[in-house]
């Protein structure tokens, strides 16, 4: 029925609006043209002032075709004061837990649904290769494994039980692909890629959300061997639609239509880059006004069949049939608002994905602190006491919207700093210094505009050190029995056209670091950042280091119950730290055989490896046996491994599986990552877990790009991270 019901409207639809079907416009733009002129099918960054205009304005046109809304919610409602924010994407990659993250975006979807959009344009599959992107923080990471089992779960937790359920949102799987492969960490630059190279390391996440019933795709910025990616049409159409069967609907980035004529400047006019884009199997076009006359000039000159923009408009009718838009709009609704935004349960969530993303990365013993005497505590550092650094990008200050001018509201985040006070013992004193400030501002000297208009971000220069600053934080460091110092970044320094030259902590950090370290008092350094920081030797001589990321509204709490020993720590690294910002980039999963790329001044080895993190015990991985030495496809390879806790606390263990593929046709990784268990191994006690990686996962990308696996000698290699020094090994055989 819902293809009846689409062919019927489709036969009814002039060109020009079934062109407006495929547009999707700027909210913050004149509604009454979006909707009335430019018959646009769909909005983004809207505010409820402007959907309840919109949908008014809708019942005036001819058909009344209902709009989709759409918006960046990618850790949560970004834009909603008092919706809850989850860490970042990076930060919840840390619990490795694709059940907590499914309920993540459950409840990020009831929230999302109350307020009137459809539609999230979450998760991001990119895998991060060069820390200095500026959307490092919005990937899970490195590894195409970890990140295809995070984002299928993301994407079943917003789609919900089917989209007809009216507190299902529509998905996004983005950047479609290759988005991440920068030059120099540069945004949207012309992306080094191959086909095989792309189908070996990119393409997997997709392929596997595509397959788990993702129903929109939306493109990167970037051109690969001179194509851009909106021209692709081998990969839009004969990988994702044909290959891999993809019925649903793809959506270009921002201007990408645009661009093609006014940046790339591979098509003379947007009649010329409107049928480039449709044929090539885009169906929605974000934010390219001049689709609407381009499109339709294209039908005129012959250069685009009108059966052409039927197919792509059937597709975004079906997801609004599907959605139940005809029947209900899906208005916002102020009860259901009251009823759900910041709910005590999603609260309640956030605290235990927070509790779940925090990384102990280095502990000489200090931790926990005992809470059996009188403490003194100094909370120092910029981001101690910072709402907006502990929240990330796409949180509501970033300047995405423009009606949500002051962010959430101060009190639903407890920072650091509150997190001290909030679960000390009260008779401990917590004393506060900010101790440096990170970043000045400055005007870009290119001009405060893109050459499409869109506003450029000020350029985040160091801020100077201010010894005034230092002073007040070293006398309560002084004062105190130990320093918690909360270093890192701002959100001016993360974010889509935000990529960062370098990777040290700005301004005063430093500084502050080596004056508190100088003081003796023990020092606990967290990291709340939005990527990973390379530290200075003050920062890494520190008795424990904790890795936050942008930890979210309940992070500061988390924080404290993890120093406390509320908490157990148990996060583990979905990404590799560098030691400096010229060994990117420095991703684990490297091809074997490079005996040239050590560096003559620095090892190659990054700070702390991909799947690193430290628990309040000991356990020791031993008795690797493979219980299944020769498999052939589609069996399982089965192994064990036995974890002995040797210490006094429970850890919650990430059973890492890693497989090396001995011998091979083409030059490969040493080990990628192919399954993991998490399981929790009481004090004192030994538990033998079962790990299990099918044959098929075994594969590689032949040099003429068909992915296989080929039979032979193989490595299993099991442990609580990738490096090679935690790893047991193991053979099997794949005949
Ligand atoms: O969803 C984003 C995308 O990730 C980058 N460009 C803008 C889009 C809409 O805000």
């Amino acid at each position: 029925p819902v293809d009846q019901r689409v062919d019927d409207l489709l036969s009814r639809m002039t060109l020009p609006e079934k062109v407006g079907q495929m547009l999707q416009l700027d909210a913050r733009g004149d509604v009454k043209e979006i909707v009335s002129e430019k018959l646009a099918g769909s909005i983004l960054h809207t505010s409820p002032a402007k959907m309840l205009e919109a949908i008014d304005l809708v019942a005036k046109t001819r058909l009344q075709i209902p709009l989709l809304t759409a918006e960046d919610c990618i850790h949560g409602h970004s834009f909603w004061p008092g919706a809850t924010i989850f860490p970042t994407q990076l930060g919840m990659a840390a619990s490795w837990d694709p059940e907590l993250l499914e309920r993540v975006a459950r409840v990020t979807a009831v929230e999302v649904a109350a307020t009137g959009i459809h539609w999230t344009f979450s998760p991001v599959l990119c895998i991060t290769r060069d820390l200095r992107w500026g959307r490092v923080d919005e990937t899970f990471g490195e590894d195409p494994f970890l990140i295809g089992e995070l984002g299928a779960a993301m994407i079943r937790g917003y789609q919900g039980g089917g989209l007809g359920d009216p507190t299902a949102i529509l998905a996004t799987a983005k950047h479609f692909a290759g988005y991440s492969e920068t030059q120099g960490g540069r945004d949207a630059s012309e992306a080094d890629i191959s086909p095989r190279k792309l189908r070996s390391w990119f393409l997997p996440p997709f392929e596997r959300v595509a397959k788990e019933g993702c129903r929109v795709f939306m493109l990167g910025y970037q051109s690969m061997d001179g194509v851009p990616i909106t021209a692709n049409k081998w990969l839009l159409n004969d990988v994702l639609k044909g290959e891999w069967g993809f019925t649903g609907t793809l959506v270009t980035d921002w201007d990408n239509v645009g661009r093609m004529v006014w940046e790339q400047k591979v098509c003379a006019d947007y009649a010329e880059a409107a049928a480039v884009a449709v044929k090539a199997g885009n169906d929605l076009v974000m934010v390219t006004p001049g689709f609407f006359e381009g499109a339709q000039e294209a039908v005129e000159r012959g250069l685009l069949a009108e059966e052409e923009i039927d197919e792509a408009v059937r597709r975004i009718l079906r997801l609004k049939f599907e959605l139940g838009l005809f029947e209900d709009p899906r208005a916002p609704s102020v009860e259901r608002q009251r009823e759900v935004i910041g709910a005590p349960a999603h609260a309640e969530l956030n605290l235990e994905v927070a509790r779940r993303s925090l990384v102990l990365l280095k502990n000489d013993g200090v931790l926990p602190l005992s809470l059996e005497k009188f403490r003194r505590i100094a909370v120092i550092g910029p981001n101690a006491d910072d709402v907006s650094a502990q929240l990330g990008d796409w949180a509501g200050d970033s300047g995405q919207v423009d009606w949500l001018p002051d962010g959430h509201p101060r009190e639903l985040t407890e920072t650091v700093l509150d997190g001290f006070r909030a679960v000390a013992p009260s008779e401990w004193v917590i004393e506060h210094a900010r101790g440096a400030e990170i970043e000045r501002l400055v005007p870009d000297p290119e001009g405060d505009t893109y050459p499409d208009g869109q506003p450029r971000p000020p350029i985040s220069q160091g801020a100077p050190v201010d010894h005034h600053l230092i002073d007040v934080a070293r006398d309560k460091a002084i004062r105190s029995d130990y320093a918690v110092v909360v270093v890192g970044d701002t959100v001016n320094l993360t974010g889509e056209h935000k990529s960062t030259a370098t990777l040290e902590l700005q301004g005063g950090q430093i500084a502050l670091l080596d004056a508190i370290a100088a003081t003796k008092t023990p020092m606990i350094v967290v990291l709340v950042n939005s990527k990973p920081t390379v530290l200075p030797p003050s920062a890494l001589d520190a008795a424990a280091i904790i890795q936050a990321f942008n930890p979210g509204m309940r992070g500061g709490r988390a924080i404290a119950e993890l120093v406390l020993g509320l908490i157990e720590p148990s996060g583990r690294l979905p990404l590799s730290v560098a030691r400096h910002v010229g060994q990117q980039p420095v991703y684990y999963n490297t091809i074997r055989g490079q005996h040239g790329s050590r560096y003559a001044d620095l090892t190659q080895d990054p700070l702390f490896a991909f799947g690193e993190g430290l628990s309040y015990t000991t356990i020791t991985y031993g008795d690797l046996t493979v219980t299944t030495p020769t498999v052939a496809e589609p069996d399982t390879v089965r192994a064990t491994v036995t974890l002995t806790n040797s210490g006094t606390r429970p850890a919650l263990e990430t059973v890492q599986v890693y497989v090396s593929d001995l011998v091979t046709s083409v030059t490969w990784a040493g080990r990628e990552l192919k399954a993991y268990r998490q399981v929790t191994v009481p004090p004192g006690e030994q538990l033998t877990v079962e790990l299990e990686v099918p044959a098929s996962a075994c594969s590689l990308v032949t040099a003429d790009g068909r992915r296989v696996v080929e039979p032979g000698d193989f490595e299993l290699l099991v442990g609580p991270s990738s490096r090679e020094r935690d790893l047991l090994r193991a053979p099997f055989t794949i005949a």
